[in-house]
């Protein structure tokens, strides 16, 4: 599957542009991890940019999320190591984290809305003036985007990130595509 059929899928499937922004947001972290890391970018950007693809069509039933999408990304053309990655990033099916791949899905998913939230609470409302320090100083009030997972980002260490390098990677990477998430 290439990247546009991936995103024409998720077009299809998802109304809520916040929702599709968030997976854009996801992919974007995923390939910068994946360079990073030494793993393949595609493989990581598009496990990203599929993992809430069926959030609508599951109507927020956790019972179904993930399962679904994984489903979905089967039949898109993902692999069993994509799907697994998918599938265990909703914790709810007790599915435990594997690869290398799994662990990066679950800790880069939440860091995405904590940074979205802190750039939104510039006066510019601009990803591009957003400093790493700043997201790391709202990472440690708790009341700030209170439910973003602070202990969930923080198993970017099961992937070998210190937390300051996991979240100035996640801002560099969301820079990137800054247009994209209209920050
Ligand atoms: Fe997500």
């Amino acid at each position: 599957m290439t990247r546009e059929e991936a995103l024409d899928s998720i077009k299809a499937n998802v109304e809520n542009g916040n929702l599709i922004k968030h997976m854009l947001a996801t992919e974007a972290i995923m390939r910068a991890l994946a360079i990073r890391l030494g793993e393949d970018e595609e493989e990581w950007g598009i496990t990203g940019l599929l993992h809430d693809i069926d959030m609508e069509l599951t109507e927020g039933d956790m019972n179904i999320h993930s399962k679904l999408g994984a489903d979905l990304a089967r039949e898109l053309g993902a692999n069993e190591t994509m799907a697994h990655a998918i599938l265990c990033h909703n914790e709810t099916h007790g599915v435990p984290r594997e690869t290398k791949l799994d662990k990066a899905l679950f800790c880069a998913d939440p860091l995405t809305g904590l940074i979205i939230a802190a750039a939104l609470v510039r006066p510019d409302k601009k990803l591009a003036g957003l400093e790493a320090r700043s997201v790391r100083k709202k990472f440690k009030e708790k009341s700030f985007a209170a439910g973003v997972d602070r202990d969930q980002i923080s198993l970017c260490s099961q992937i070998g990130f210190e937390l300051g390098e996991f979240i100035e990677l996640g801002v560099e990477a969301m820079k990137g595509i800054a247009a994209a998430l209209g920050l």
